[in-house]
């Protein structure tokens, strides 16, 4: 029987490993330096936990299962609530503001498709205990350094950036009620993403009263925040919520990222528990799905049993940003071979264990060095040592018997010039 790998799913030889870690540790360096420490969890959870406010699309989504104890479980489709959850269990002991990032390894039953697979790597940052919207700006910021780091620019790239606290004050004022709001919001994400017919049903389905259907079309067409002023009627609530996006887009200039950023209204978010600014990344060519998105959960941690304390971040995936990379050229400097330092070829067998102990000692001064198993004519070790790309070969041949010296070949200029032993390790330290 031959063993398929399952769908949606990846499998990572060097060479896409070495993709696969371009991406994950540029993440990890852009992190740290602005500020973030790493975190982890568990691959798998209560089922719960993810049922309590992650809304219903993730829901459909989880990969559930029982455990021998009859426990309903599920692996993470997200870190968020895990991240809820750490936090609330030391909420009195971390020092505040907590600035976390973790990469973990996710998974949602979706319809496999381009940038979208059922197993995939995510890019959290996450900020905890910061009211002000500097927060969000710090999160976007932090985004945007990572992609102008990968050789991304404002060209190539676009956050779009809306407020959930503004369409929520909005969607009352056209007297939408409360309870219904969380499936408005499902529909509205859907905008973009689905045929504007699709899109006209599940509106309907949402709300049934033709005029006020009509209201939310109307802000949906909204283009600038400008625009937004002739709803300006619609009170406190939304004159709140536009200050804050103007202040946003203020911090946003400051720290000299204005032109990789836009206000559009139609970003909603799928996930349920988004309370502020909302944002999604994407690439120009709008082909592809979001690179990224986050926003404010300042309800999150209180909903999962802890203090009432707000909370900024985003997640991003590794699919779509790898399409990106891959169309534009940016995976540079990816070697998929091993880059050998030291390929270490001996002349025959009688000088194999010397070979061996050589190879331990430039393994252990920190040095990359490999050798053939099989050993034999030298010409057969050298070409071995080019299709491991090796910048250097060690000759142990005659010289070594007699001189105690070995032949250092250049393998790029295929200079070569013999060195004492003793010498050549006591430069290497
Ligand atoms: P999300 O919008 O569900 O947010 O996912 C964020 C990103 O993860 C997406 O934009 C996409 O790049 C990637 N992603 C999601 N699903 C898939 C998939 N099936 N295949 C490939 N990539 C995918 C969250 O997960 C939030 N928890 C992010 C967050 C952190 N919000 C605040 N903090």
């Amino acid at each position: 029987m031959e063993i398929q790998s399952v769908k949606g799913t990846r499998d990572f030889y060097p060479e896409d490993m070495a993709k696969r870690n371009f991406i994950a540790d540029l993440w990890k360096q852009v992190s740290v330096r602005n500020g973030f420490a790493e975190f982890d969890g568990p691959i798998f959870e209560y089922l719960a936990m993810y049922q309590l406010k992650s809304g219903d699309e993730i829901s459909s989504q989880l990969f559930s299962f029982e455990d021998r104890g009859e426990r309903k479980l599920a692996i993470r489709p997200e870190i968020t609530p895990t991240l809820a959850r750490m936090v609330n269990q030391r909420i009195n002991t971390l020092p505040r503001p907590i600035k976390w990032f973790s990469v973990p390894r996710l998974c949602r039953a979706e319809r496999p498709q381009k940038g979208r697979l059922r197993e995939f790597f995510q890019w959290n940052i996450d900020i905890i205990g910061v009211d002000d919207c500097l927060a969000d700006a710090e999160v976007i910021f932090c985004a945007v350094d990572y992609l102008q780091q990968t050789g991304l620019t404002s060209n190539d790239v676009v956050v779009r950036i809306s407020s959930r606290r503004l369409i929520a004050a909005l969607l009352e004022c056209f007297g939408i009620e409360k309870q219904g709001l969380e499936k408005v919001y499902g529909v509205l994400d859907k905008k973009s993403k689905v045929p504007a017919e699709t899109f006209g049903k599940m509106l309907e389905e949402a709300i049934s009263d033709s005029a006020k259907r009509q209201k939310v079309l109307e802000l949906m067409s909204v283009k600038t925040l400008i625009e937004l002023e002739s709803f300006a009627g619609c009170g406190e609530k939304a004159k709140e919520a536009v200050d804050e996006l103007k202040k946003l887009f203020n911090y946003l200039e400051i720290m000299g990222i204005k032109e990789f950023c836009r206000f559009d209204i139609g970003i909603v978010r799928g996930l349920a528990y988004y309370t502020g600014i909302v944002f999604e990344i994407y690439d120009k060519s709008e082909q592809l799905r979001a690179i990224g998105g986050g926003g404010r959960y300042d309800n999150l941690l209180a909903d999962f049993g802890g203090p009432k304390i707000s909370a900024t971040g985003m997640g991003m995936g590794d699919c779509v940003l790898g399409i990106v990379l891959e169309e534009k050229g940016l995976f540079k400097n990816i070697s998929e071979k091993n880059n050998i330092e030291y390929f270490v070829v001996y002349a025959d067998d009688s000088l194999k264990n010397e070979t061996l102990k050589l190879i331990a000692t430039l393994r252990r001064a920190g040095c990359k060095a490999d050798f053939s198993y099989k050993g034999g004519a030298l010409g057969k070790q050298l070409k071995q040592a080019s299709a491991v790309n090796a910048a250097k070969c060690v000759i142990v041949g005659d010289e070594f018997t007699q001189k105690k010296q070995i032949i250092i070949k250049n393998m790029s200029s295929g200079e070569q010039s013999p060195v004492d032993v003793g010498e050549f390790f006591s430069k290497l330290r």
